[in-house]
């Protein structure tokens, strides 16, 4: 975040946590809650949005050095990220040429050529065939001409945005408008992995987005964890285009109150969460940088995979347990936000009670839906 963003938001923090003043809607919003559960609304939103719009798949510090991939499956389509010889970062169908089969999975680092599990076909980092054993049954194939699908894939400020659309010529400008510029400031570029982890949880893939969207929860359902850090009686919010930024101070904000506004800092005094259209969230965690994505089951509304990375700068010199630190933030998560959401979405599958509300108070929940069907219908 750069310097002049950061003093603003500050003061904008320590004036609503003066006032208790938080963002409102201007009324409560109410919704079908079929939009978790439904068959249709999931087929819609795949189309819509996961196959329309550029998704933040990844940090580049995921992938650092040529040969290193990732390999994932985005609404039921296996992508392969890999960085090519040149540094560059290749996003590719995990789908061997031959007869289908998915070439890699988890992550690694492959070397120049890889060869697929069942026939041994190879490939380099590029995705161009070059091997085939007895190729002589395959007269036709034109190995070095043969090359998996490709789907549009760039590398900016150290996020990799991926189009899923292999007939696209690149990936559409994700529309970030001033937090462009701002995300730039985080320099993920120089940002090393600190931990990964992912889970499969019982919940709409939309529930693990909204778990970021409001403070409200804070003070009841993390009672006896995070709740005296936050202070959720001002937080700030801010919408970009699709994208929107939601500030949470914590309590030691307030100790910078007496100094020179000119030296007021915002980041290691709060969780910033950059809600990143439509399925990832970043969070700014003061000294580390936390990125979630949820990639629904193509099949199943109530089931999705959350993609987890933790990142910090390569300079960063702090003597950390990293573990722990996942351990810690992840356990909260997990146990407290996730767990309530799973029970949310059998609730919901239930069928009975169909409706769900968002208080004014949760603007960030009504700034997403009301996105969301905005980009369904565009
Ligand atoms: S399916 Fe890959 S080599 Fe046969
Ligand atoms: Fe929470």
């Amino acid at each position: 975040m750069q310097r002049e963003t950061e003093r603003r938001l500050a003061a904008e923090a320590l004036d609503r946590v003066e006032r208790r003043a938080i963002p409102q809607a201007e009324s409560t919003m109410v919704i079908d809650g079929a939009r978790y559960t439904a068959d249709t609304a999931l087929a819609a939103e795949s189309t819509a949005l996961f196959r329309r719009h550029p998704l933040l798949v990844a940090l580049g510090c995921e992938i650092p050095q040529p040969g290193n991939y990732l390999a994932f499956d985005i609404a039921g389509v296996p992508v392969l990220l890999v960085r090519d010889d040149e540094g560059s970062v290749r996003g590719l169908l995990n789908t061997c040429r031959h007869r289908g089969a998915r070439l890699l999975s988890g992550e690694g680092t492959v070397g120049k050529a890889f060869a697929c599990p069942y026939h041994g076909w190879a490939y380099d980092r590029c995705g161009v065939l070059r091997a085939l054993p007895e190729s002589e049954h395959f007269p036709e194939v034109d190995v070095d001409d043969t090359r998996l699908m490709r789907f549009p894939t760039e590398e900016r400020d150290g996020l990799i945005w991926l189009l899923l659309d292999p007939t696209a010529a690149k990936v559409p400008d994700p529309g970030l408008e001033a937090l462009g510029r701002e995300l730039a400031g985080y320099r993920l570029s120089d940002h090393v992995r600190r931990g990964s982890h992912t889970w499969t949880k019982r919940m709409n893939w939309k529930l693990g987005v909204d778990t970021f969207l409001e403070l409200h929860h804070v003070a009841v359902l993390h009672r006896r964890t995070i709740a005296k850090t936050i202070l959720r009686q001002a937080f700030l919010y801010e919408p970009f285009g699709r994208h929107a930024r939601l500030v949470a101070p914590r309590r030691s904000i307030e100790d910078q109150r007496c100094e020179d506004p000119a030296n007021w800092r915002l980041v290691p005094h709060a969780t910033i969460i950059y809600r990143l259209f439509p399925n990832a969230v970043l969070l700014s965690q003061g000294p580390h940088m936390e990125l979630y994505r949820f990639f629904p089951d193509p099949e199943q509304p109530g089931t999705t995979e959350c993609r987890i990375t933790f990142s910090s700068p390569a300079d960063d010199d702090a003597v950390r347990d990293w573990d722990e630190v996942l351990g810690l933030v992840l356990g909260v998560l997990d146990r407290e936000d996730f767990a309530m959401m799973e029970s949310v979405q059998s609730n919901l599958a239930a069928g009975l009670q169909r409706e769900v509300m968002f208080g004014r108070n949760e603007i960030g929940l009504q700034n997403f839906h009301r996105v969301r069907d905005a980009a369904l219908i565009e």
